[in-house]
């Protein structure tokens, strides 16, 4: 069993395979895009297959594959499908925009992949256009189907944003009624790639709740999963539920059980630090198996408490400002 120096249990790899998207979520990325990194920057799926089979014997059991945008990058299911195939892997999930993907659906079901989860902040194709800079509702809710045909786990992910989809709230929960899905509002974080500052936090994990129990008053408290980054809660009679998670306000580092590598390879033991080694640089300089083990384990046994104390301590820039693309949330 992997733990680190505040005896948490590591078993959870988050990997960013690109920083490419083909949406523009203001939240996360300047309008006109970002400098897309060069094919050379980035791990191969190679290094990415090495890496995720040394960890795996490390004691990492669940792997969720982010970007960027996963299905943009070229030959996805390739690395998709071997990831599938690597011994000890008991949990392979995604996080996509769900753009690119239903036609994917039934394979990603075959090749092993449990559950999906998908960004969707609105359901209004207007407002969808506002907040994404492109046309691309329709994909995104053909995706929503598919992924229910096929009986696939599906948690929908709403960032919360003042003035831009606070009158989604109540319709998103009015998908629980007849969807068996879990639809998680999420606090907003700076990650927004522009360096501005940034204004607070206008709809916390409280003022959410706040506004759902207004329109239902019978919203019920339901268990929340081991590790969980969502407070999770049913309107009684609904299939699915809802979940809130407070990514700003770093209510849940305490049971946090993950580890994530960007698509450069960074290493980062917490959504808010700044790289703590690049992996991609040991494996091209040819690190022995044993070598880079002693690395991770190094890097895993001085992991920051929680999210405060990691954005504290970085090195780099004070203070989150890169873009979750290039992280993968
Ligand atoms: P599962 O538990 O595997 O379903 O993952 P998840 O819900 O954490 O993953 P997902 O990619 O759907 O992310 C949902 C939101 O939670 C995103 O806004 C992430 O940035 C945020 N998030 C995920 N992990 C962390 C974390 O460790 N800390 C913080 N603060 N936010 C996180
Ligand atoms: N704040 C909160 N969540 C964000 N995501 C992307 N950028 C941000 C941000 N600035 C979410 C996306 C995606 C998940 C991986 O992270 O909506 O669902
Ligand atoms: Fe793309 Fe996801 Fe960022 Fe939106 S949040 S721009 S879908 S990477």
């Amino acid at each position: 069993m992997l733990s680190d120096n505040h005896g948490r249990k590591i078993n959870y790899l988050r990997l960013a395979v690109t920083d490419r998207c083909n949406l523009r979520c203001f939240y996360c990325m300047p309008e006109e895009g970002l400098q897309w990194l060069a094919r050379k920057e980035l791990m191969t799926y190679e290094e990415m297959l090495q890496i995720c089979s040394l960890l795996v014997k490390m004691g990492i059991e669940k792997i969720r594959i982010t970007g960027g945008e996963p299905f943009v990058r070229k030959d996805i299911m390739r690395f998709l499908t071997a990831l599938g195939q690597l011994t000890g892997v008991k949990e392979l999930t995604i996080t996509t925009n769900g753009v690119l993907t239903a036609p994917y659906v039934p394979e990603l079901k075959k090749i092993g992949v449990s559950s999906v989860n998908l960004s969707l902040d609105t359901l209004d194709a207007g407002r969808f256009f506002a907040i994404t800079g492109r046309d691309e509702f329709a994909n995104v809710m053909l995706t929503l189907d598919e992924l229910l045909k096929h009986d696939m786990e599906v948690k929908i992910n709403a960032v919360v944003m003042d003035g831009k989809n606070i009158e989604d709230i109540i319709p998103l929960v009015e998908l629980t009624r007849e969807l068996p899905v879990s639809v998680r509002f999420i606090e907003e974080m700076p990650f927004n790639g522009d360096n501005h500052l940034y204004g607070g936090l206008q709809w916390d994990y409280l003022r959410i709740l706040e506004e759902i129990s207004s329109k239902y008053p019978g919203v019920k408290k339901i268990g929340d999963p081991l590790h969980s980054t969502s407070y999770n809660y049913q309107i009684p009679g609904h299939k699915g539920s809802i979940g809130i998670i407070a990514a700003f306000s770093r209510t849940f580092c305490g049971t946090c059980n993950r580890i994530r590598i960007t698509p450069t390879g960074e290493l980062k033991t917490c959504l808010y630090d700044d790289g703590v080694l690049n992996i991609k640089d040991l494996i091209r300089q040819e690190i022995s198996e044993d070598n880079l083990n002693k690395t991770l384990l190094n890097a895993i046994s001085h992991r920051a408490k929680d999210g405060w104390e990691a954005e504290r301590l970085r090195v780099q820039h004070k203070g989150v400002h890169e873009s979750m693309a290039t992280i993968g949330g």
